[in-house]
Order: structure tokens, then C-alpha cells, then sequence
């Protein structure tokens, strides 16, 4: 992977950061996959005053992708405020490994601190996925 290509993630990540819906955590943070078709989909959180509907960053990418006509992921950069390296939730886990091979990179970076560079397999060890169910 280049430089390039990750600085291009980091943007878009931080790009649509800043469009997030975030009023009741402030707590924004910013997606972005860099895709099959080569193209970066970006998306953000978006709460809602009925907390548990609210989306995450990660699953706006996703639908960005599909919506876009894309299938896999590729790489996924995640990008929140803080120092602290702001790592996919569980649920966003596992809506990654539906898209994404075990050995992607997933690249989780809080803007003031030093990225975490890591795989979807370390992230969500022993998991299930749609390989498991019969065709
Ligand atoms: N959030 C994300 O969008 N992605 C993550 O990986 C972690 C958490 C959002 C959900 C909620 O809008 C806010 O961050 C605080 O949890």
C-alpha cells in the first residue's frame, strides 16, 4: 500500500468526519474504504435522539460502497478526535468481515496520536462468516 493512497484515505476519512451527525456523544468519527473497484467510499456517524438507531461511521462507508456499485473492501481507514486510535465497535466488526477478506488492513487513527495499523482477523478473532452458511 502507498503513502499516497493511505494519505487519500486518511483525507476522506477526516473529509466526511466533520459532515457527522454527532450531537449527543460529539464523539465524530469518519470512514473510508479503499474498495475493489478502486475508488474510496467514505461515510460517518449519525445518531439519532433514539440512541440505539444511530449509525456508525463504519456502516455508512459500507453502504457508500454498495450504493456505489463496489463489493469488497480493500483497506478501511477509521478516524475519530483524541489521541487514541479509534478501533471499529464489535457490530462494525463483524459488518467488515462481510465485505472484507481477514487479512485486510484496518488502519484506526485518533487525529492527535499515531495510527494502529491492524487485520480484520485480530480485530475479530475465530469469526463467523457468510462462508459459513450453505449456498
Ligand atoms: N462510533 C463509530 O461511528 N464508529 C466506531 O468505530 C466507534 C463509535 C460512533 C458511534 C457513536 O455515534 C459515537 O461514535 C460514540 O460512540
Amino acid at each position: 500500500m502507498t503513502d499516497t493512497m493511505d494519505q487519500a484515505l486518511f483525507a476522506a476519512a477526516e473529509a466526511v468526519r466533520a459532515k457527522a451527525h454527532a450531537p449527543y456523544s460529539r464523539f465524530t468519527v469518519g470512514a473510508a474504504i479503499l474498495a475493489d473497484d478502486g475508488k474510496i467510499y467514505a461515510g460517518c456517524n449519525i445518531e439519532n435522539a433514539a440512541y440505539p438507531v444511530g449509525n456508525c461511521a463504519e456502516a455508512s462507508a459500507i453502504a457508500a460502497m454498495i450504493a456505489g456499485g463496489a463489493r469488497r473492501i480493500k483497506r478501511i481507514y477509521v478516524t475519530g478526535p483524541g489521541s487514541a486510535p479509534v478501533t471499529p465497535c464489535g457490530g462494525c466488526r463483524q459488518r467488515i468481515r462481510e465485505f472484507a477478506d481477514l487479512d485486510v488492513e484496518v488502519i484506526s487513527h485518533g487525529v492527535d496520536g499515531t495510527a494502529l495499523v491492524t487485520t480484520l482477523e485480530k480485530l475479530l478473532p475465530y469469526s463467523f462468516g457468510p462462508e459459513y452458511l450453505p449456498k
